[in-house]
């Protein structure tokens, strides 16, 4: 069928080299490694760290080494796909040579998601740390210059006093309609759409600036607070059991995303091939490294039950008095943030650079500026995406949007590898990249591994399991997801054992799926009727102009 037509991995290089000469090819494996941490250590580092330390207790250290395993599979593979289509795109071009057309349309729709939606959770954070900071230098803006109007609505509705409320009472007004905003959200999204628009090479160097400061100032956090840590505080290890510990699931997740932006800079780095997959993997066993020390340090010092805070590194050198760390910290946080939306900022415009070089999107997005060498329209198409929701979209809101395209990018990814090994045999020479995938067969290893963790959960907890198949109104939403994970972890132990699957992308694939099952009904219907919308404007726009119909 038509709409499942694929890119041959020698187009996708070959139109990525057409355009290649036209991007700066500036970065090397230390800025693609540094980008990689940029778009990672953010606001989840900075806040939702303090939610899952709140659910896991000093335990939380394993969920952020399960997330870390689970992404680090999903790494490798979006480094295998890095290596063989070195072109931007990410895991739009991935699944474009994989799957087909149809799957890279939704992948680049859902990838819309993390980056551009990503990014509004971001600016709100930002706004968060940086109206903090600001009131320590005596500055302080209306609070309806600083709310959400969502939230502050929601406030108003249901009576709930606090500043939200306060933003709604003082608000000025226009025929009727209040004037609430989130001022600084904007202005930053202003800020950095305009360096992205001025050129890779001035942002790689804001950018890495940036990596150096954050490191440097989550080591002092590390190294004053290793001294107000208290060991009684880490007893008990697991206070609210495993159960506690996955409930931090979504909060982890988000503070690892950003790796697989690394892979959107193919085109402007000095030798793909050989850096991306190198990129991507260091700075994720780098800032896997950090979680797992940060957490440790933070419920060292105080008892995790103080730690469901939105800034938990400030809150904890409030509680030990040490106010000087407060400021330190609030920059760092300004900071890093700063990076991390800057980096989003660059992924979203190649991404539809490479849609619109595919015909699946208007010429515009795919035109380079000629001075500064930026996909110009694509950049501030994106600061629009970002900047205008800012206005009527909540926070909460659109972390899960972001958490659920995020992963379903993923899961595609890792199905995606396991297609290549056939791709290889079409076109060996052409699809020889220097990175390689480990291949260790799987054959008997997921087979064992499912019948024995199979085995255990019904011996352990067996209500638990049974009470998955037993599917009623009340408790479809929490347990559908799961048989369905169940349902798809038994298929692909037979796969594995009849195909000799892959073990990497498999466990992957696995991972994801099963982080997948941590998302909320309610999620799912609005990332539904997001994928439906995408398919309308496919089916308008991109089957007719597709490229693939002239090739
Ligand atoms: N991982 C990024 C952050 O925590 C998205 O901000």
């Amino acid at each position: 069928m038509k709409i499942f037509r694929k890119k041959s991995i020698h187009l996708a290089k070959t139109d990525g080299l057409a355009e290649h000469e036209s991007l700066h090819k500036v970065l090397t494996v230390r800025d693609l490694t540094f980008f990689g941490i940029a778009a990672i250590i953010g606001a989840g580092s900075f806040s939702s760290i303090g939610s899952a330390c709140f659910s896991g207790g000093p335990a939380v250290i394993f969920l952020f080494i399960i997330c870390g395993v689970a992404c680090g599979f999903t790494a490798l593979c979006y480094a295998e796909f890095a290596s063989r289509v070195p072109v931007s795109g990410s895991a739009y071009t991935y699944a474009y040579v994989s799957f087909g057309e149809l799957f890279a349309w939704i992948i680049g729709w859902a990838l819309l998601m993390e980056y551009s939606i990503g990014n509004i959770y971001v600016a709100f954070s930002w706004s968060g740390y940086f109206t903090n900071l600001m009131e320590g230098f005596g500055v302080h803006l209306p609070q309806w210059l600083s709310a959400n109007y969502s939230e502050s609505l929601s406030a108003f509705e249901n009576d709930i006093a606090g500043e939200s409320l306060n933003a709604w009472n003082t608000a000025p007004q226009i025929g009727g309609l209040r004037i609430i905003f989130d001022a600084p959200a904007l202005f930053i999204n202003i800020i950095v759409t305009w360096l992205v628009y001025k050129g890779t090479k001035e942002s790689r160097n804001v950018s890495n600036a940036m990596v150096i400061i954050k490191l440097s100032i989550i080591a002092l956090v590390v190294a004053v607070g290793v001294f107000y840590i208290d060991i009684d505080n880490w007893s008990p290890f697991m206070p609210n059991g495993f159960t506690g510990v996955m409930g931090g699931v979504a909060a982890v997740f988000f503070a690892f995303i950003g790796f697989d932006a690394v892979s959107t800079l193919a085109e402007e780095s000095k030798n793909p091939q050989r850096d991306l997959p190198r990129g991507m993997i260091y700075s994720l066993l780098i800032c896997t490294v950090v979680f797992v020390i940060l957490s440790l340090v933070l419920t060292g010092m105080v008892s995790y039950s103080r730690l469901n805070v939105s800034d938990p590194l400030a809150e904890i050198f409030a509680m030990k008095g040490v106010k000087w760390m407060l400021f330190v910290v609030s920059i760092a946080a300004v900071v890093a943030m700063t990076s991390v939306i800057l980096v989003f900022q660059m992924g979203q415009p190649r991404i539809w650079m490479s849609m619109s070089r595919d015909g699946l999107l208007p010429k515009q997005f795919a035109k380079i500026h000629p001075k500064y060498k930026t996909p110009g329209f694509s950049t501030i198409v994106t600061g629009l995406v970002v900047g205008v929701p800012i206005f009527f979209t909540n926070p909460k809101f659109v972390l899960d949007f972001t958490s659920i395209g995020t992963l379903f990018a993923f899961v595609l990814v890792c199905g995606g590898v396991l297609t290549l090994p056939h791709e290889e045999k079409i076109v060996s020479a052409e699809t020889k990249g220097k990175f390689r995938l480990p291949y260790v067969n799987s054959k008997y290893i997921v087979p064992v591994f499912t019948i024995l963790g199979f085995s255990l959960l019904i011996y352990f907890i067996p209500d638990f399991v049974m009470s998955k198949f037993n599917i009623t109104k009340d408790n479809a939403a929490s347990n559908i997801p799961m048989l369905v994970f169940f349902i798809l972890w038994i298929t692909m132990a037979v796969l594995c054992f009849l195909k000799n699957l892959s073990l990497i992308p498999v466990l992957g694939l696995l991972s994801c799926c099963y982080l997948l099952t941590g998302m909320e009904a309610q999620n799912w219907i609005w990332f539904s009727v997001w994928l439906l919308i995408g398919l309308v404007v496919y089916f308008l726009y991109g089957y007719r102009k597709s490229k693939l119909n002239i090739k």
